[in-house]
C-alpha cells in the first residue's frame, strides 16, 4: 500500500513538472521586468503595488512599473534598477500625478496605437475643475487622477468594478466629500452624500437605471460640469426636458433670474430630491409654494387652483377606477374602458408636468379633458355594473323557469310511472 503511494506521488509529480513545462513553453518570452519581480516579494506598501497590479488595466496592456515611476527593469540589482541616472523618480508627489498620468493620456498619437476612441482631453478638462484649479494654486487635499481611478488597480470605465463605474462613484466621490476630517479646511457642507443616497436617482441607479444621475452626471467628470451645460443649475434640464421648457415659460423663470434663485433646486433640491407628490403645490404645508407665496397673492391663488384641479382629476380617476375594478372583478368585460382610463391617467401624468408653466388655465385645460375621459370610464363602468346586475335578474328569471319545468316534469314523470288501481291489486294478489 505504501509503495503504491509513492509511485503515485511520483507519478502526480512528474505530471505537474510535465505541465509546467508545456506552460512555460507555450507562453511568449515574458518581458523582463525585474521591478516588479523584487517588489512582489516584499511587504505592505512596497509589495501591495505589484500584488495589485497584476489585473490593472495598464499591467494587461503591457506598461510598466517604470513607465511611471522610471529606473531600468531590466536590472535585477535594486541599487541599479532604481537608479536616478537611470530615471527613477520614486514615488511621485501628488501634485505630479496628473502631469505623470497625462504623459500619455493627453498623446493622442500614443494612446491611438492602444485604443483610438479613448478621449485624451482629461488633463486640460481637469485643470478647468475646482479640484484642478486648487492643485494649480498648491492644494493637494483636492482630487487628483489617482484618487479616482486608483493607483496600482485601475480598471476601464466600463468596468462594474471600477471606481468610477455609475454605481461606485457616489463612495468615490464620497470618499473625501463625506469625511468631514479632510473637508474641514473649506466652507462647503459634507453632506452631499448622505442627501443624494436618499434621493430618487440613488433609489434608480441602485435599482440598476444607469441613466439616473450620479455626482458626476451632474458635476462633471474632469471639467467643472459637463459639456453643453452653462451652470451645473442647468443640468436637470439635460434628462428632464420638459420640465426644463415649461419653466421657461413660467413667471418665475424672469424674476428668479433677476435674483439669482436657481430654477429647479429652489423646488427639488440637488443632492435629496424626492419623489414628487401633488401635496407638493398648494397650500398645504408639504407646497413648495408657500415658501414665498401666502395662500391670498397671485402666486398662491394659482397653487390652489393647481392644487385643486390635479386632486379633482386623481379623485375621479380614483373612483372611476373602483368601478372598473368591481365591474371586472364580476367578470364583465371592460377591456376599452381600461385604454380610456389609462388615456384620461396620462392626462393627468401630463399635466403633473405642465405645472412647472404655474399657469393654471394650462393645468386646467389638461386636466378637463382628462375629467371627460374619467367621466366616460365611469359611465362605462357603470354600464357594465348595469348589464351585470340585468344579466343577474335574468339569470334568476331563467333560473325560476328551469326550475319550473323540471318540476312539472317531475310530477308528469311520477305521474306515468304510478300504477294504476287495478295493476297493483293484481301486484299485491299475486305475492
Ligand atoms: C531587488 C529588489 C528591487 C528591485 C529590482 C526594485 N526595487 Fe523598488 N524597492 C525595493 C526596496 C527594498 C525598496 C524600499 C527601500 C528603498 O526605498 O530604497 C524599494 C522602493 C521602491 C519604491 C518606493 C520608494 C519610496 O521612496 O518610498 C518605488 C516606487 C520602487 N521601489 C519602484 C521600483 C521600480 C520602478 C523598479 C524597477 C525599475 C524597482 N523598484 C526595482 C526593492 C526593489
Ligand atoms: C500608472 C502609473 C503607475 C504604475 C504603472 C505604477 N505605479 Fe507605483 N505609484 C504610482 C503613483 C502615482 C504613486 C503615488 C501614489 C500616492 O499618491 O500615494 C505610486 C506609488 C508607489 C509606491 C509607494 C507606495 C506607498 O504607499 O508609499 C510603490 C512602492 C510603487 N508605487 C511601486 C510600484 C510598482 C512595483 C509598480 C509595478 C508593479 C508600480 N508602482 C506601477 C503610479 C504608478
Ligand atoms: C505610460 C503611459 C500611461 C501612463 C503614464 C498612464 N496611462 Fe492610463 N492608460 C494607458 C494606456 C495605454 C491605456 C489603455 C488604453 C486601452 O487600451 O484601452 C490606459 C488606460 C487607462 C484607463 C482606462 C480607460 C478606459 O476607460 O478604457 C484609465 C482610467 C487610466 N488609464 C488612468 C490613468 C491614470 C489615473 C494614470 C496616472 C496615475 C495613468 N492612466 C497613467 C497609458 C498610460
Ligand atoms: C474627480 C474624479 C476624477 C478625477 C480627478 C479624474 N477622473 Fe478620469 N474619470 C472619472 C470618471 C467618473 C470617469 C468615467 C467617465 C464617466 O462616467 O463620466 C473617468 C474616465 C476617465 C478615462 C476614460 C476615458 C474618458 O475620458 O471617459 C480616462 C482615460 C481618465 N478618466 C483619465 C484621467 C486622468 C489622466 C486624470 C487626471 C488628469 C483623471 N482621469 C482625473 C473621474 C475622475
Ligand atoms: C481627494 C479628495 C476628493 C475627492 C476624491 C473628490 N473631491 Fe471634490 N473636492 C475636494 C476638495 C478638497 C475640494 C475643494 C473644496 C472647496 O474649494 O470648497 C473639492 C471641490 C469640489 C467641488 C466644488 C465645490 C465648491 O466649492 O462649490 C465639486 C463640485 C466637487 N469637488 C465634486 C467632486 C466629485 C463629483 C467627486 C467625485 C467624482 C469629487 N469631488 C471627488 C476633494 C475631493
Ligand atoms: C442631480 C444632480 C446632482 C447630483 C447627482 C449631485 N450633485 Fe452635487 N450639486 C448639484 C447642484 C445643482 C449643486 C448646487 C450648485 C450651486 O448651488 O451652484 C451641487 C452642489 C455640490 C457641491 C458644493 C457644495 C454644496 O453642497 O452645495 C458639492 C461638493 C457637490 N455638489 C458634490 C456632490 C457629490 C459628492 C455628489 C454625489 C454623492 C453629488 N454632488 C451629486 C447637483 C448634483
Ligand atoms: C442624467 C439624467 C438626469 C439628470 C441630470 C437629472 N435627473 Fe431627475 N431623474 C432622472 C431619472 C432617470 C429619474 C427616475 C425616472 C423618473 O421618474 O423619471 C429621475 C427622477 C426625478 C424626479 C422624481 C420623479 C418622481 O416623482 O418619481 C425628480 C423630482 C427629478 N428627477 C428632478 C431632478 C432635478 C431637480 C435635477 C437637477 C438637479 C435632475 N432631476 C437631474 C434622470 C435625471
Ligand atoms: C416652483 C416650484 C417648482 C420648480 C421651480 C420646478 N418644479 Fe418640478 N415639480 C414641482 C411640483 C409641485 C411637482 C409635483 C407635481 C405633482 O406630483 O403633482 C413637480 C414635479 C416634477 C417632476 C416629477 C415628474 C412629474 O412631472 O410629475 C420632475 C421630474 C420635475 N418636477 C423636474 C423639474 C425640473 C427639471 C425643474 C427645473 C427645470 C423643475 N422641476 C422646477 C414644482 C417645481
Ligand atoms: C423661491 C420663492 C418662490 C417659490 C418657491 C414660488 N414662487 Fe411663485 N413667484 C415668486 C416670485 C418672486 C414671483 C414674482 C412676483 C411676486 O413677487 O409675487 C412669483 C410669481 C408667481 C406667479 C405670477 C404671479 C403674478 O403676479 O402674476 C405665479 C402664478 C406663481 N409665482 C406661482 C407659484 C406656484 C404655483 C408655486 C409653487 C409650485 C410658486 N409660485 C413657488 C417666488 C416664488
Amino acid at each position: 500500500m505504501r509503495q503504491f503511494l509513492s509511485i503515485l506521488a511520483v507519478l502526480l509529480a512528474a505530471a505537474s513538472v510535465a505541465g509546467a513545462q508545456s506552460q512555460s513553453s507555450a507562453a511568449p518570452a515574458a518581458v523582463v521586468d525585474n521591478c516588479r519581480t523584487c517588489h512582489a516579494q516584499l511587504d505592505d506598501r512596497l509589495g501591495e503595488p505589484a500584488k495589485q497590479f497584476v489585473d490593472d488595466i495598464h499591467s494587461t496592456r503591457g506598461i510598466t512599473c517604470a513607465s511611471c515611476h522610471g529606473g531600468d527593469p531590466r536590472e535585477e540589482d535594486m541599487e541599479k534598477s532604481m537608479s536616478r541616472a537611470k530615471g527613477f523618480r520614486g514615488v511621485p508627489k501628488r501634485s505630479e500625478i496628473p502631469q505623470l498620468c497625462a504623459k500619455c493620456h493627453s498623446d493622442g498619437a500614443f494612446m491611438r496605437a492602444y485604443n483610438p476612441s479613448l478621449r485624451t482631453d482629461q488633463l486640460s478638462q481637469y485643470q478647468t475643475s475646482v479640484h484642478g484649479k486648487r492643485l494649480a494654486a498648491g492644494d493637494t487635499r483636492v482630487a487628483v487622477c489617482s484618487d479616482c481611478h486608483g493607483i496600482h488597480k485601475i480598471r476601464p470605465a466600463s468596468s462594474p468594478i471600477s471606481s468610477v463605474y455609475p454605481q461606485q462613484i457616489p463612495n468615490t466621490c464620497g470618499r473625501c466629500h463625506a469625511d468631514a476630517g479632510h473637508m474641514k479646511a473649506y466652507k462647503i457642507p459634507t453632506d452631499q452624500l448622505l442627501n443624494y443616497q436618499a434621493s430618487v436617482h440613488y433609489e434608480k441607479l441602485q435599482g440598476g437605471d444607469l441613466a439616473a444621475p450620479t455626482c458626476v452626471t451632474c458635476h462633471g467628470n474632469h471639467g467643472a460640469t459637463p459639456p453643453g451645460v452653462s451652470s451645473v443649475e442647468r443640468v436637470c434640464g439635460t434628462c428632464h426636458v420638459f420640465q426644463e421648457q415649461l419653466f421657461d415659460q413660467s413667471p418665475h423663470k424672469a424674476v428668479w433670474a433677476a435674483k439669482k434663485i436657481p430654477s429647479c433646486l429652489t423646488c427639488h433640491g440637488n443632492h435629496a430630491i424626492k419623489h414628487t407628490s401633488d401635496a407638493m403645490i398648494g397650500t398645504g404645508k408639504d407646497s413648495f409654494c408657500m415658501t414665498c407665496h401666502v395662500a391670498g397673492d397671485p402666486g398662491g391663488k394659482t397653487a390652489g387652483q393647481i392644487s385643486a384641479a390635479l386632486t379633482g382629476l386623481d379623485q375621479s380617476l380614483a373612483e372611476a377606477g373602483a368601478v372598473l375594478d368591481s365591474a371586472e372583478q364580476k367578470g364583465m368585460e371592460v377591456g376599452e374602458a381600461r385604454v380610456t382610463f389609462s388615456t384620461a391617467h396620462e392626462k393627468l401624468i401630463k399635466a403633473r408636468v405642465d405645472l412647472h408653466t404655474m399657469n393654471s388655465a394650462r393645468v386646467e385645460e389638461t386636466t378637463k379633458a382628462g375629467e371627460k375621459l374619467a367621466q366616460q370610464v365611469n359611465q362605462d363602468g357603470v354600464q357594465a355594473l348595469a348589464e351585470y346586475t340585468f344579466r343577474r335578474k335574468g339569470l334568476a328569471l331563467s333560473l325560476v323557469a328551469i326550475a319550473f319545468v323540471v318540476i312539472c316534469l317531475w310530477l308528469l314523470i311520477r305521474n306515468l310511472e304510478r300504477p294504476s288501481a287495478g295493476e297493483e291489486a293484481g301486484h299485491s294478489g299475486a305475492s
